[in-house]
């Protein structure tokens, strides 16, 4: 197995494995797994593998997580299908870590690329321990002991505004009331600190006044995804992305509408952030 960084905050190249060999070995899955933990997401080219040989090898990485609004793969339970056609063009195009509305966010999320456009549709990480490690010592110390309130009708207010969306959502809404995380988390594994604050989720720092917390809100959310804090993957079909959600935010560039993306995901589940 090769291992290679991507850029200089996060992110690396793996290659030289299959993960269909990695779900059976533990060799080859602890060597991935610490790099998950050093480089925060990890790409994998070529990992022609079918969706039961995915979860496989998800699986290893801890207690499999469902989410309110995904279908899953017949015969994979697991294993959540994205699908973006022009009849259902895909919504989220803002910077975020993976359903920071629960009380117990995903640690890891899994993506595996199944139908991918010739172009577009590239997805950015941005490493939020790079962001607030970069932060001046006074910015640190204030930030550090605030909290902030996480919504799930924040997140898809937009299919909330679709005609039948309230009802279509009511159950999903009246199971993720809003959440209360610290603003700055600690990784479980690393250490490292962690900005935990994003545009999809978050509604507001408790403790700051409305316009104090609409303003430290807007500069984290911008300092997070510095361009020296983010890597970028194009697509292909068969590539797999890996990140670590306690460590990272993502966005994925919504330009390719209205051609047609399959991918399959599977989320890992965390603890309470702390
Ligand atoms: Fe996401």
């Amino acid at each position: 197995m090769e291992i290679q960084r991507a850029a200089g905050a996060l992110g690396a190249w793996v290659s030289d494995v299959s993960v269909a060999d990695a779900a059976r070995s533990d060799a080859l899955f602890d060597e991935i797994s610490a790099a998950l933990l050093e480089h925060e997401v990890l790409f994998l080219r070529g990992q022609r593998v079918t969706p039961v040989e995915f979860q496989q090898f998800a699986r290893r990485f801890g207690q499999v997580e469902g989410h309110p609004a995904y279908d899953t793969v017949d015969g994979a339970p697991d294993v959540q299908i994205l699908e973006s056609t022009p009849e259902k063009p895909s919504k989220i195009e803002v910077w975020h870590s993976d359903m920071t509305f629960r009380p117990a966010p995903p640690a890891i999320t899994l993506l595996h690329g199944q139908i991918i456009p010739p172009y577009g549709g590239d997805t950015l990480w941005a490493s939020a321990t790079a962001a607030y490690e970069a932060l001046s010592e006074p910015m640190r110390r204030l930030v550090d002991d605030l909290h902030a309130i996480h919504d799930f009708r924040h997140g898809f207010q937009e299919s909330l505004a679709e005609p039948g969306g309230p009802e279509r959502l009511a159950d999903a809404i009246a199971a993720n009331p809003p959440v209360r995380h610290p603003l700055v988390r600690t990784h479980p594994e690393t250490g490292r600190r962690a900005i935990f604050v994003n545009a999809l989720f978050t509604t507001r720092v408790e403790e700051l006044t409305p316009r104090e917390s609409a303003s430290l809100l807007d500069f984290l959310y911008r300092h997070v995804v510095t361009e020296e804090f983010t890597v970028r993957l194009g697509w292909e079909a068969d590539t797999i992305a890996i990140w670590d959600n306690r460590a990272t935010q993502h966005k994925p560039v919504n330009d390719f509408f209205p051609m047609h993306r399959k991918m399959h995901r599977v989320t890992i589940a965390g603890d309470r952030p702390a």
